[in-house]
């Protein structure tokens, strides 16, 4: 369809965030639970680096539609940090728990936000569950395959209300391109670039986050953390720096590219792919005494069932193209950067591109900060949603179809093999 200047102009004006929420409207009668005040009733599970910061947006941005009245963290110091922001956030003194399966009897407790190392998820969230909770939990949903769709079974079948941490999706840049691809601006599409590449000096290795001085096995709760994980000797490495391990991880395929995978499908509308490649190695982050397993440099090709293709790449040696996704339509690009910068270029054909084409405006949009909004957006989404006031952006089966590309290319990459997922079996076979 043909995109005029005044509907460009209204697209640059518009607020996503608002029409997305308007579309989303809730089946009645979703929950009941919240305190007099109409508060959902948090308990958080896992409060480092992402539990906290979530926090801090949970305050920044839905403080009126939640109290956070218990948490829990296997590790002293942070169960203690996140217990002194409760209470100069929110004003509350929150119990706290060292098992979340005791904070999960609680049933005072409407609702839990899962912000713990990756091969947790799937046990805290089938207990939390079993437990009756409405859950948060982060990206990616599970550690493997298999996994995420016995909690995609299990999270349908209990009714509860869950969101994925998968935060694009409620940004409004993506929800900008998104309408803009709908309505025809870049034209057809077959081919998505994305990318995630990052650089620290040599005494800063990528993922070898500082170990505490004061960690031991005892203030850290060693085999609460390991859970069902293979059994393996204390390690504060492992412990802090578990991205950097199988056991724990499935490294950039799990922890970055799941974003950018799963926002490709939103914006393109899009479900899984159909096979990946991938390829990679440790290749800069070498150091003596280095045991990582995980890559830091990492490319997959996905293929798509319908003439859809996406190249993605990630590097820890040089982060001069930061972080992005081109959309790369046969009649023009649109890309966003660094969650916060949106472009949009009309392609040329050199001069001689159709009328309908070279009177489409270049658009540059930048929101400096925009992934803090999102996140703000999608907690405040979940929270309404629990009210029974909207509908979540990002359900269990949307974090699990995000989670599948990411499996894909952990198991491409490990097997040294092209793998190929079927959608019908919802089951993955090597080429
Ligand atoms: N959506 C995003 O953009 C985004 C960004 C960063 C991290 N994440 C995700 O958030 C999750 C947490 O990552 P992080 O960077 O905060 O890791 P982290 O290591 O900083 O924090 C994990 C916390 O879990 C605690 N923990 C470990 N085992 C526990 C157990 N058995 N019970 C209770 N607590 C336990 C640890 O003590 C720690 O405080 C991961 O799934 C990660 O992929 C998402």
């Amino acid at each position: 369809m043909l995109y005029s200047q005044g509907m460009q102009d209204d697209l640059s004006r518009r607020n996503f965030m608002k029409t997305t929420a308007v579309a989303a409207v809730a089946a009645p009668g979703i929950l009941r639970a919240q305190n007099a005040s109409g508060a959902v009733r948090i308990g958080w599970i896992g409060v480092g680096s992402r539990g906290y910061y979530l926090m801090d947006r949970l305050y920044t941005g839905s403080k009126d539609l939640a109290q956070v009245t218990a948490v829990c963290d296997t590790y002293a110091p942070h169960m203690s940090r996140a217990k002194d922001r409760v209470q100069t956030m929110g004003g509350n003194s929150p119990k706290t728990y060292e098992d979340y399966l005791d904070l999960l009897q609680d049933p005072s407790i409407d609702a839990v936000v899962i912000a713990t190392p990756e091969h947790l998820h799937y046990p805290m969230f089938l207990a939390a569950l079993k437990a009756g909770k409405n859950i948060y939990v982060e990206k990616p949903l599970a550690h493997t395959i298999e996994e995420g769709e016995a909690m995609v079974e299990a999270a349908e079948k209990s009714g509860k209300v869950v969101q994925v941490g998968t935060q694009n999706r409620s940004n409004s840049l993506y929800q900008q391109a998104k309408e803009m691809v709908a309505q025809g601006m870049i034209g057809d599409i077959h081919y998505v670039r994305a990318f995630w590449y990052r650089n620290s000096l040599e005494d800063n290795p990528a993922w070898r986050y500082k170990v505490p001085d004061d960690a031991t096995p005892q203030n850290s709760d060693w085999n609460k953390f390991l859970g069902s994980a293979p059994k393996h000797d204390w390690d504060p490495h492992r412990y802090f720096q578990w991205r950097l391990y199988w056991d724990y991880s499935g490294g950039i395929a799990t922890d970055l590219l799941v974003h950018q995978t799963d926002i490709t499908n939103f914006v393109c509308g899009k479900v899984v792919p159909a096979s990946c490649m991938a390829s990679g190695g440790i290749y800069r982050w070498t150091g003596a005494g280095d045991d990582r397993d995980t890559p830091d440099t990492f490319s997959a090709i996905y293929e798509y069932g319908d003439k859809f293709h996406v190249n993605y790449s990630s590097y820890f040696g040089n982060d001069h193209y930061g972080y992005g996704e081109n959309f790369m339509g046969n009649e023009g690009t649109i890309e966003v950067l660094n969650r916060q910068i949106l472009n949009f270029y009309p392609e040329k054909f050199g001069g001689k591109a159709p009328a309908g084409v070279s009177a489409r405006k270049e658009l540059h949009v930048e929101l400096p900060g925009n992934d803090n909004k999102a996140v703000e957006a999608h907690i405040k989404n979940w929270l309404e949603a629990i009210q029974g006031k909207a509908k979540v952006i990002a359900p269990t089966r949307v974090g699990q179809e995000a989670a599948i590309s990411g499996h894909l290319a952990t198991l491409s990459f490990r097997n040294n093999k092209k793998i190929l997922w079927d959608e019908q079996a919802r089951k993955y076979r090597f080429a």
